[in-house]
């Protein structure tokens, strides 16, 4: 067992508090203009629940977007301004000429959903837009802001609703806060 000794006691979002913050993320996104070429992508692997959860909703108002997932791995050396991004598994479906709706669990320093935006923008996208569940904003090092963001949340390690600790508890149907002791 190599996790440090922790805790999950602090529920900061329970399962209803989620669905329906989707469900108003989901107002604002179909409110918004409407494409005849949208593509939701995934940044796996802690997008998977969120964005399973966002399309079925989506569907309930009449948006149909063709969906995929790229994943992607951030490397932290001895300081976190050394934090670089490569891609593990890319998109398979063509970009070009689309919108794209990226998708993210959480943004933190803001070096992944950069990397994302540059990525797709190379393959030739027409528009794309971000939406990530979870902020910290203190935790920012690059200059981006989401256009969706579900909830800010404090400078707190959080897992749950596709959130990992070392891979564990991504599973889970609510988001709570690790407690290390
Ligand atoms: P960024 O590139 O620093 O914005 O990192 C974003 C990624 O870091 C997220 O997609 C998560 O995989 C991971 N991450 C950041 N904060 C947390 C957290 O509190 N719990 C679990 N994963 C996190
Ligand atoms: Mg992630």
């Amino acid at each position: 067992m190599s996790l440090k000794p922790h805790h999950l006691d602090n529920v900061l979002f329970t399962p209803e508090k989620i669905q329906s913050r989707i469900d108003g993320l989901v107002d604002e996104i179909s409110g918004g203009e409407k494409s005849d070429n949208l593509v939701m992508i995934g940044i796996l692997r802690g997008s998977f629940m969120f964005l399973a959860d966002l399309v079925r909703d989506l569907n309930a108002h009449d948006v149909h977007p063709r969906i995929d997932f790229i994943t992607l791995e951030s490397y932290y050396g001895g300081t976190e301004s050394v934090g670089k991004v490569e891609i593990r598994k890319d998109i398979e479906v063509d970009v070009t000429g689309a919108d794209v709706l990226l998708i993210d669990d959480i943004l933190d320093t803001g070096r992944t959903l950069q990397f994302a935006v540059q990525h797709l923008t190379d393959k030739g996208a027409r528009s794309i837009k971000t939406c990530t569940l979870l902020d910290k904003p203190a935790r920012r090092i690059v200059d981006i802001e989401a256009d969706h963001v579900g909830f800010a949340i404090d400078d707190v390690f959080v897992v749950g609703y596709g959130l990992d600790y070392d891979s564990y508890y991504r599973e889970l149907p609510f988001i709570a806060e690790v407690t290390f002791i």
